[in-house]
């Protein structure tokens, strides 16, 4: 067996709120200890068992936080929306039709130009602390492109999730009904081998409520998990048809009102927020705080996607939410690993608990406030997987 000590850390963040009565479960002068890739024991450095340790590393008084659980990101894809980006920011509005541009580049590229840029990708997020991360197909559209997507998705993450419903594709666009019965039918029956969840993009330009019933409907008789992607784009009933379906989360919600908040808030569903893709699209933050007095649970992920939100980097996500829609330092770690995690029904990553994987981030800093307060600044000095240093 192979037992590694992290030992020496000044401020130690494990989202087991037994430590500190907080739900960050804050311990300072801490130590844990790593038994084949997950965590056998935490507490006091003082107290930590020193016998048969194969390896001790000094965390020399920093910061370290649990991995981030990015639960929402679009990484098969070829090509770039450079030049739509530049558009937008000269003042032309962000749309779903951007969209199709992708889906022709990413049918042209071959599967291992796919694999290379979404491993290039998530190498990027790794760098920057995520641990876990959430992926979509989406750009393929056709069976045979969404079914590859997902083939390739799979090589980097076992949380793979079939959005054929991102958009109507052009060749569908005077038969949308024909298109939806395409998702439900044929695109499905080739994605289940490799998808854990589905997703349908509802909102303005993609997917009306109704057709997002039916597909997810039909994913969950196949038995994938429903996800949705709400409310992004205008106001709608995106939030409780998610409710209403059982989704694990609704994802954007960048417009809500108060029925939707009394509807999550008697859920188990999360909501998840992607303030990168507000900024990216110059969109107006969401006011978050109504969620959180509600008593919703929270994720915030990156969104990662050649379109609305090109970034893997989740302390710029923590970033935003602190600075543009008044989460507390706190919450925002909180929503990045746990909420995460919650988003992606894992109990396994998102903390530092005994039993979890010991997938976690040492910070150049001595707390994590630095996340939000050093914006731009790469922070994070060493990423571990599975009790391995991966960076
Ligand atoms: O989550 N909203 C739908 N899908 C992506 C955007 C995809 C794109 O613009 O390429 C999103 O923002
Ligand atoms: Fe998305």
């Amino acid at each position: 067996m192979s037992r590694t000590l992290v030992d020496n850390i000044g401020l130690l963040v494990t989202n087991d709120s037994s430590h500190d009565g907080t739900p960050l479960g804050i311990a300072k002068n801490a130590a844990f200890l790593i038994e084949n890739g997950t965590i056998a024991w935490v507490g006091q450095a003082s107290a930590a068992p020193r016998s048969e340790v194969a390896k001790v590393v000094d965390a020399q008084g920093r910061c370290l936080i649990p991995g981030f659980v990015d639960s929402h990101s679009h990484l098969i894809f070829a090509g770039d929306r450079s030049e739509e980006f530049r558009a937008r920011m000269a003042g032309e509005s962000y749309s779903a039709g951007g969209i199709n541009y992708t889906v022709e580049l990413t049918r042209q590229a071959s599967n291992a130009a796919l694999l290379k840029n979404a491993r290039a990708l998530m190498a990027e997020a790794n760098a920057s602390g995520t641990t876990t991360m959430e992926c979509k197909s989406g750009y393929g559209l056709t069976v045979d492109d969404e079914a590859r997507s997902l083939v390739v998705a799979q090589q980097v993450t076992d949380e793979t999730t079939f959005l054929g419903a991102h958009v109507v594709p052009k060749e569908y666009k005077n038969s949308v009904e024909d298109y939806v019965d395409l998702v439900c039918g044929p695109m499905l029956d080739a994605a289940v081998p490799y998808s854990k969840w589905i997703d349908v993009f509802c909102d303005k330009g993609a997917f009306t409520t109704e057709q997002a019933r039916r597909i997810l409907k039909a994913g969950i008789a196949r038995g994938l998990l429903p996800r949705l992607h709400a409310n992004q784009l205008e106001s709608g009933d995106g939030i409780l048809l998610g409710v209403e379906l059982g989704v694990s989360s609704v994802d954007h919600v960048s417009h809500f009102d108060d029925e939707d908040i009394l509807a999550l808030a008697s859920s188990n569903a999360i909501a998840t927020f992607l303030p990168s893709a507000e900024f990216s699209t110059r969109g107006e933050y969401p006011d978050s705080r109504r969620m959180n007095e509600a008593g919703v649970n929270v994720a915030l992920a990156s969104d990662c996607n050649p379109g609305s939100s090109y970034t893997t980097n989740i302390p710029f996500v923590i970033a935003l939410a602190v600075t543009e829609m008044h989460f507390s330092p706190e919450q925002a770690l909180w929503s990045a690993t746990k909420g995460g995690a919650l988003a992606l029904q894992r109990t396994d990553v998102g903390h530092l608990g005994v039993g979890a994987h010991a997938d976690f981030s040492i910070l150049s800093t001595p707390s994590y406030i630095h996340l939000a307060y050093r914006p731009g600044v790469p922070l994070i000095d060493e990423v571990w997987r599975n009790g391995t240093r991966i960076k």
